[in-house]
């Protein structure tokens, strides 16, 4: 059982004894499973979730997007049920989800479509946003491999769930694919728009470098069934850079979750 914080400030996201069953309850994914982020209003919060493969990470970032419900429990964004609640919540997934046949710059204005903006405006926008993300001369290309790398294609996602304001940025492994070079410009162009942007951020990784890296905090899920079994507040300065990634409790952080994943996995069986 893990306990989460719980102060005067308000919650942005919550699951209530959760439980997600599959062929008619013969197949139990999650089972009261419960979960908690507040807001910090003008800053975010930063939530990594780490656990061993099928244990319902990517279950648990569709509820908050939307894209499924639970067998039963609930699932609050700032204490209404997701539909009722108006909260704005992107999402970017470890496979390239651009579409091939439309520009970079068109792909990311996708992102504004829904909301009726004028077409220079969302022009604007989306140039905006991708030099952001360092994708500055490459607005005409097409959203492809390999005419764009794997971590151009992962920049163009995070431009386009970016550009509606989200005020939670789901992320399903979204580095997962990447060379470890890439994977780490990728890191630090993540934190730096995580500071500009301040969305709440839940990050699912299995790495775990990448977990202290980034997180303020971080979960840890046990399978069959899937559940949260440990928290982890990383107390390291909130802007992170080589020096803190060298540092002896970076070092110190990551021998403690890696000690935990190791108990998790043996209780998971
Ligand atoms: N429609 C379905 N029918 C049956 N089982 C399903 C269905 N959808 C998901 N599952 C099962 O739910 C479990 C959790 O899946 P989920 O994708 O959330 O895991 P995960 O923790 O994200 O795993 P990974 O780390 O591999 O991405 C898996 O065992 C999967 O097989
Ligand atoms: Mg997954």
């Amino acid at each position: 059982m893990v306990t989460f914080k719980d102060t005067a400030l308000p919650n942005i996201i919550e699951f209530r004894n959760l439980s997600q069953t599959y062929d008619g309850g013969k197949s139990m994914i999650l089972k009261d499973l419960n979960f908690l982020v507040e807001d910090k209003p003008g800053q975010g919060q930063f939530v990594v979730i780490l656990g061993a493969s099928g244990c319902g990470k990517s279950t648990l970032l569709r509820y908050i997007a939307g894209l499924q419900k639970p067998t039963s429990g609930e699932v609050l964004l700032r204490d209404k049920p997701v539909e009722q609640s108006g909260v704005r919540a992107g999402m970017v997934f470890q496979q390239y989800s651009s579409l091939p046949w439309r520009t970079v710059l068109e792909n990311v204005e996708l992102g504004l479509d829904y909301k009726g903006v004028e077409e220079k405006e969302r022009r604007l926008k989306a140039q905006e946003m991708l030099e952001l993300v360092g994708l500055a001369g490459h607005e005409h290309k097409y959203a492809v491999y390999p005419t764009l790398s794997g971590g151009q294609l992962q920049r163009v996602a995070i431009a386009r769930s970016l550009i509606a304001n989200p005020e939670i940025l789901l992320m399903d492994e979204p580095f997962g694919a990447l060379d470890i070079n890439t994977r780490l410009q990728m890191q630090d162009m993540l934190e730096e728009v995580w500071l500009k942007f301040q969305p709440t951020i839940v990050f699912v990784t299995h790495d775990i470098e990448e977990a202290v890296y980034l997180g303020d905090d971080i979960y840890i899920m046990a399978a069959n069934p899937g559940r949260f079994v440990h928290h982890v507040t990383v107390d390291l300065p909130f802007n992170r850079n080589l020096e803190v990634k060298h540092s002896v409790h970076f070092n110190e952080l990551v021998r403690q979750v890696e000690d935990k994943m190791i108990e998790v996995s043996a209780m998971s069986k």
